[in-house]
């Protein structure tokens, strides 16, 4: 049996190759195809809904796997700019020398990012996991996006907006909808964007932040009963650290200990305690994104046949054996591929 750090492991060790293929995985190939069918979670809501303490939370849960240097627990910092003119382009901050013309495609957390819904934010962003956690690496992800358009302020918002919707509207996208419970639930961001992509909410997991910033004599039954906005998973509360404790540094298992006693004490949630809070959200998604990634483990292996298939093609083309370095590369995917392919086909048993 497959554990789920195992396959999580699978699937970022693929997103990686799928990355290192570069410019083979373009286009119509079968690794890109392998690409778009991999799982990613998208945290979306407006700004300070708690978006990085939900995430930070998720993955101080070894929620994903540590060690080797991956993509999905560093921060992604985006920085929009402008250029004199012509194309729009991307640029990663350890690859500077190479543009990204198809950035939408090549763009690499695909298992877990955040992007904000505003300017300001990106800063926050930025502060906040260099600043404070331990438990993601503090090493952010540069990206850049040089865009030719004229720089009104409402065109960086609108940027970052049709870029986060990008990723969710793939129907491999996991949303992860943050709304905070003191901002009425009809003006959340999160949910907002969640209507228009996933009107049944099939892939939107609801999480409510803030419940302890709610007005006395008030709560939030009514959305985590899934009566104001019903989704198909359930909707999860989560009291995060709050200012005043990232100040104090209130560490990571401290802060989950509060928070359970928050929901068990609750007048008003006890009697959901069990379903509530970071840990139990962590869980939850971990448990779908295995089944998800399970039910898609047959059509990855046959993509990934089909691009060996590909790229045998391709080398029989360009003729064997080859010393040059794009043959090099190719092999070197190929033998990636093949050891995948082995390695799902162990995971199917
Ligand atoms: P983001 O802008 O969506 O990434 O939100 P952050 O995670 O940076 O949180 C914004 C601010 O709200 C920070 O000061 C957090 O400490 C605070 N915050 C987030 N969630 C909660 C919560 O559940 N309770 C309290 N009291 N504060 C929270
Ligand atoms: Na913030
Ligand atoms: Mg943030």
């Amino acid at each position: 049996m497959a554990t789920m750090e195992s396959l999580i492991g699978l699937v970022n060790r693929i997103q990686r190759a799928c990355t290192a293929l570069g410019d083979y995985g373009g286009g119509d190939s079968a690794l890109a195809s392998l690409w778009d069918a991999l799982p990613s979670v998208v945290v979306v809501g407006g700004q300070s809904s708690g978006k990085s303490s939900v995430l930070e939370s998720i993955v101080g849960r070894d929620f994903l796997p540590r060690g080797s240097g991956i993509v999905t627990r560093r921060p992604l910092v985006l920085q929009l700019q402008k250029t004199e003119g012509g194309q729009e382009y991307a640029e990663f901050g350890h690859m500077p020398q190479r543009k990204f013309t198809d950035f939408c495609k090549f763009i690499v957390p695909k298992f877990i990012f955040s992007i904000a819904l505003v300017r300001q934010e990106i800063q926050d962003e930025t502060d906040r996991i260099t600043g404070k956690s331990k438990q993601i690496s503090p090493i952010p992800i540069h990206l850049s996006i040089f865009s030719p358009t004229e720089g009104q302020p409402e065109s960086i918002v609108e940027d970052i907006e049709k870029m986060v919707r990008t990723y969710v509207d793939k129907p491999n996208s996991i949303i992860l909808a943050i709304s905070p419970a003191n901002q009425d639930i009809a003006t959340s961001d999160a949910i907002k964007l969640a209507k228009e992509v996933d009107p049944l909410g099939e892939r939107t997991f609801g999480v409510l932040t803030k419940l302890d910033l709610m007005d006395k004599g008030t709560n939030a039954l009514d959305v985590l009963e899934g009566r104001a906005y019903r989704l198909q998973h359930p909707w999860v509360g989560i009291v995060n650290r709050s200012q005043a404790d990232i100040i104090k540094n209130t560490d990571m298992i401290y802060a989950r200990r509060k928070e359970q006693e928050y929901f068990y004490t609750s007048t008003d949630y006890g009697h959901l305690a069990s379903k509530m809070g970071s840990e139990y959200l962590a869980k939850l998604l971990s448990q779908h994104l295995e089944s998800v990634i399970k039910a898609k483990i047959p059509g990855i292996i046959s993509l990934i046949n089909k691009g060996i298939e590909e790229m045998e093609a391709e080398l029989d083309r360009l003729g064997r054996p080859i010393a040059v370095d794009d043959g090099a590369k190719l092999y070197t995917i190929l033998e990636l591929c093949r050891a995948f392919d082995k390695i799902f086909k162990e995971h199917l048993d």
